[in-house]
């Protein structure tokens, strides 16, 4: 059947034509050399103090902490070498209380869950040392060391009072520390730097991790010196050896917040109403468009405006589609796997709550065309920005007289694994933006695990760095050459 023709007016802001992806890449290449140059920009682009990627040889027993998803982890690590590890864990709910109440609170249940974590699984670390912690904690953090940095805002969802502009790494300790739990923050780290780090320990070197779930966010391996606001003195004292040393970082971009001044990115009078009921309006821009947190909302509000034109569900709507949030972007990847417009019916009724009278034959695929904007947009955006990445760093083209080993990105996130042909879409559109041969050079490779295992290749590093401040034959070994010229 037919689309209503009000369908049609809203195309534009998501199936997104090929010079406007084009404009997209480069308006985020400037934002990435703003965020470089100076402090304070929209895109954060953090210095994660870790100056390589591991070789996969790595060893060691470490516990991490992961708080930033769907839940709070607790995880035991073993880094076996020979890229393989093994991994105990125990998630933790986190309520909307805590994420919006006092940070002290939220800190103090993390620390609690640690010591429940290390009462009820054991814990094979046995030493009078402290036990060494790696914290993924994925939200913008201004890092100043690898174990120091500072909340610059929350996101998704979060709303901990008396957090931002404090150290994230001292709110933790303090809260072991007060509660008399023999544990060590050696490491802060974001989730899109230990996927990374966890997709190179695995598979071989990698040029970007990045999280495509409840937030987006993607990490990359850059020249130090090309990180100008650290100073020239601190970009000399790394590569001259220092506590850092490193010709090269791994930099959290925090590529949520692009265009947060809205000059590029397509932006429907659905994304408009999302972000001003957001709790966190004018930001993350992108992530608004991207993230599994929002794409059910941006459906949502799609299926509200029909159902208001009189045009879905015959002017009805349910309790569930009157709720703020009302369903999640499974909702949205169920119906991109659906079958026929059977299939989204019986959706429709068991999920939205849709009364079965009100539904008229073309209805399903009406919600079936919206869900299909939102992903399909999602999906070039995905593709988009990291296309921007790999032409930074200039891995678009192959390094002369170099081997071709294309680019290697490491993905993680509920939107990546479970949006269908979530990879393929990205791979449509890297050939659109890269031309069909330099496209097939970037390839992503789902990297489960990322925050665990990163936080404790991180803590590894921190620990390494901290018994031997000199030392100079790191297990960690830089960027693969060619990726930074
Ligand atoms: C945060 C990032 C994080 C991403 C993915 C975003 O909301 O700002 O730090 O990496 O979500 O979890």
């Amino acid at each position: 059947m037919p689309l209503p023709p009000i369908c049609t007016t809203f195309e534009p802001y998501f199936l997104l034509s090929d010079e406007r992806l084009q404009d997209i890449v480069n308006h985020f290449r400037k934002e990435m050399e703003e965020g470089l140059e100076a402090y304070g920009k929209d895109v954060a682009m953090v210095p994660s103090y870790v100056t390589g990627v591991p070789d996969g040889s790595e060893e060691g027993t470490f516990l991490a902490l992961d708080l930033g998803g769907t839940n709070l982890r607790v995880c035991e690590v073993r880094l076996f070498g020979q890229h393989k590890f093994e991994l105990k864990q125990q998630k933790y709910k986190v309520s909307e209380e805590l994420k919006e109440g006092e940070a002290r609170v939220l800190f103090d249940y993390i620390a609690d869950s640690v010591d429940a974590f290390l009462t009820e699984i054991g814990s094979d670390i046995s030493s009078n040392e402290p036990m060494h912690l790696g914290f993924t904690f994925s939200f913008p953090v201004e890092q100043t060391a690898i174990d120091a940095g500072k909340l610059l805002t929350w996101t998704k969802g979060f709303n901990a009072k008396n957090a931002v502009g404090n150290d994230v790494v001292k709110l933790l300790q303090d809260a072991f520390d007060r509660k008399h739990i023999h544990v060590r923050c050696s490491a802060i780290v974001n989730d899109t730097v230990g996927t990374l780090l966890s997709r190179s320990y695995q598979s071989g070197p990698a040029l970007i991790g990045a999280i495509f779930g409840t937030g987006t966010n993607g990490a990359y391996i850059d020249k130090t010196r090309t990180v100008k606001k650290l100073g020239e003195d601190k970009i000399k004292e790394a590569e001259a050896g220092g506590q850092h040393a490193g010709e090269f970082m791994v930099v959290n971009t925090e590529w949520g917040a692009f265009d947060n001044g809205r000059k590029c990115l397509p932006v429907s009078i659905f994304d408009n109403k999302l972000d001003r009921e957001s709790i966190n309006p004018r930001k993350q821009a992108f992530e608004k468009m991207v993230s599994g947190m929002y794409l059910g909302e941006i459906t949502r509000n799609i299926l509200l405006h029909l159902i208001d034109a009189s045009v879905l569900f015959n002017g009805y709507s349910s309790k569930t589609i009157n709720t703020h949030y009302g369903y999640d972007t499974a909702f949205v990847s169920a119906v991109e796997a659906a079958k026929s417009p059977e299939d989204v019916k019986k959706l429709i009724i068991s999920q939205l709550g849709v009364d079965p009278k009100h539904i008229s034959e073309g209805d399903p695929e009406i919600v079936q065309w919206a869900c299909r904007m939102v992903s399909e947009r999602a999906c070039k955006l995905a593709a988009a920005i990291i296309v921007a990445v790999v032409q930074h760093t200039g891995n678009d083209k192959v390094p002369e007289g170099e081997e071709d080993k294309g680019v290697d990105v490491g993905i993680d996130g509920s939107v990546a694994e479970f949006l269908p042909r979530f990879a393929e879409r990205v791979d449509e559109t890297f050939k659109i933006l890269l031309g069909e041969e330099g496209g097939k050079r970037v390839r992503t490779g789902l990297a489960k695990d990322g925050s665990g295992v990163g936080a404790a290749l991180t803590a590894l590093q921190a620990k390494k760095a901290m018994d031997r401040r000199t030392e100079k034959d790191s297990q960690f070994v830089p960027g693969k050459k060619g990726y930074n010229k």
